[in-house]
C-alpha cells in the first residue's frame, strides 16, 4: 500500500523503513492538517501520530481522495474522529501496546528528578557549585502515591512503587488485580486526591478525564502534592495548575503533556519564542520539570511502534482489517 506518513521525525523514517514489509512510504516532516492533507494525494493509507488533525474535515477530505485506513503510531486515539471516520468508510487502527514500561519508567524518572532534584544539581555541580540549599527531596519509601488510571501503564507503575515501599491508592473505573496484588488500594478519586504524597496519571483522555484535574480537583488535594502527568495534556487544566503552584497548594509538577502541545512539542523552538503564555508561566516556575512527549521513546518502543504500524497496514491490506482496529463506541 501506499502509505504517507505525518509529523516524521528521522527516528520514525528510520524505525519505519525497517520493519516495512513491501509497502511504499511516503515520509512528511508536516503535521497532518487542513493545510497539509493535499500531500495524503494517492496515498491507500496515512500515518499519524499524537498532534496530527485527525477531525471531521480532514477525515472527509482524506476519504475523498481515496485514503481508507488511518494507521495511528500511538496507543491513544483522542484525537480522531472516529464517527466521521465511520461514515467516510476509513478504517483506524492503533498501536494499542508497545512499551508501557517505557512510559512507566518516565513516569517514575519524573517523579525522582522532581523530588530530588537532580536536574537542578546536574547544573550547579558543573558550574562548580556543591550547595545543597534547595535540593531538600522527602523519601519517597512510606508515602502514599495514587495512581489514576490502572491499565498496562498504571500497573507498571504500580509494580515499581511497590518496590519502593510506596502506599499505592489506584483508581480506575475497572479495577486491575495485578496491582491489588502488589498492594494497591482501590479509592474513589476524592479519597485519591485528599491523601495522596504524589499523584501519577495513567488514564487516557476521554470526555470523563478531561480536565480531571481542575481548579476544584486541585483544591481538594493534600496541599504540597507532587503531581505526574505522563497521559494527555487535557486531563489538566494547566491554568489551575498555575494558581494551585502559586498558593503552594501544589508542592511541585512534572509533566511529558500539554493540552496544547501541538505547537510546541516535537520541533526545535530554540532560536524563536514561546507565544503560548501559559506554557512560558509553567516553565518559571523552580518546581515544575516539563519534558516534550518523550515518554514512549525508547528503542523497544520505537520498534513495537513500526512492526505494529506495519502489521495494521499489511493486514488491511490483505483482509480488510487491520489487526487493531479502534471504532466508535457507537460501531
Ligand atoms: P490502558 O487502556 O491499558 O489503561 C488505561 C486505564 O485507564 C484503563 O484501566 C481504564 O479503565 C482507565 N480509565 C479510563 N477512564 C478512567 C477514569 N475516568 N479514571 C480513572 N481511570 C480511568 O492504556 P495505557 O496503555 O495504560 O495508556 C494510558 C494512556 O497513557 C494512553 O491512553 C495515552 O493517553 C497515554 N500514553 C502516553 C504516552 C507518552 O508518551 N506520554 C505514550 C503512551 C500512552
Amino acid at each position: 500500500m501506499r502509505i504517507a506518513v505525518f509529523s516524521t521525525q528521522p527516528y520514525d523514517a528510520e524505525y519505519l523503513a525497517k520493519a516495512n514489509a513491501g509497502h511504499e512510504l511516503f515520509f512528511f516532516e508536516a503535521r497532518l492538517t487542513s493545510g497539509t492533507m493535499q500531500l495524503a494525494a494517492g496515498a491507500d493509507a496515512v500515518c499519524a501520530f499524537v498532534n496530527d488533525d485527525l477531525g471531521q474535515d480532514v477525515i472527509a477530505a482524506l476519504a475523498t481522495s481515496g485514503v481508507a485506513l488511518i494507521a495511528l503510531r500511538s496507543a491513544g486515539f483522542n484525537h480522531v474522529d472516529l464517527v466521521a471516520a465511520e461514515a467516510a468508510g476509513i478504517s483506524v487502527a492503533r498501536v494499542p501496546a508497545y512499551s508501557p514500561h517505557a512510559v512507566a519508567e518516565h513516569a517514575i524518572a519524573l517523579m525522582l528528578t522532581l523530588n530530588r532534584k537532580t536536574h537542578r544539581a546536574y547544573n550547579r555541580v558543573r558550574e562548580g557549585n556543591f550547595a545543597l540549599d534547595g535540593l531538600l527531596g522527602f523519601d519517597l519509601c512510606g508515602k502514599i502515591v495514587g495512581i489514576v488510571g490502572t491499565g498496562q501503564i498504571g500497573e507498571v507503575v504500580a509494580r515499581i512503587l511497590s518496590g519502593f515501599g510506596c502506599n499505592l491508592l489506584a483508581h480506575d473505573p475497572i479495577e486491575n488485580p495485578a496491582c491489588v496484588a502488589v498492594g494497591a488500594r482501590y479509592a474513589g478519586l476524592e479519597e485519591l486526591l485528599a491523601t495522596s504524597d504524589v499523584i501519577t496519571l495513567q488514564c487516557p483522555l476521554t470526555p470523563k478525564t478531561h480536565h480531571l484535574i481542575d481548579a476544584a480537583a486541585v483544591a481538594k488535594m493534600k496541599r504540597g502534592v507532587m503531581l505526574i502527568n505522563t497521559s494527555r495534556g487535557a486531563v489538566v487544566d494547566a491554568r489551575a495548575l498555575i494558581a494551585g503552584l502559586k498558593s503552594g497548594a501544589v508542592g511541585s509538577v512534572a509533566l511529558d503533556v500539554y493540552e496544547e502541545e501541538g505547537d510546541l512539542f516535537f520541533q526545535d523552538l530554540s532560536s524563536s519564542f514561546i507565544s503560548d503564555d501559559v506554557f512560558a508561566r509553567l516553565l518559571t516556575f523552580p518546581n515544575v520539570l516539563i519534558t516534550g512527549h518523550q515518554a514512549f521513546f525508547t528503542e523497544e518502543a520505537l520498534t513495537a511502534i513500526a512492526e505494529t504500524t506495519i502489521a495494521n497496514v499489511s493486514a488491511f491490506e490483505r483482509d480488510g482489517q487491520p489487526l487493531h482496529p479502534v471504532r466508535s463506541k457507537g460501531g
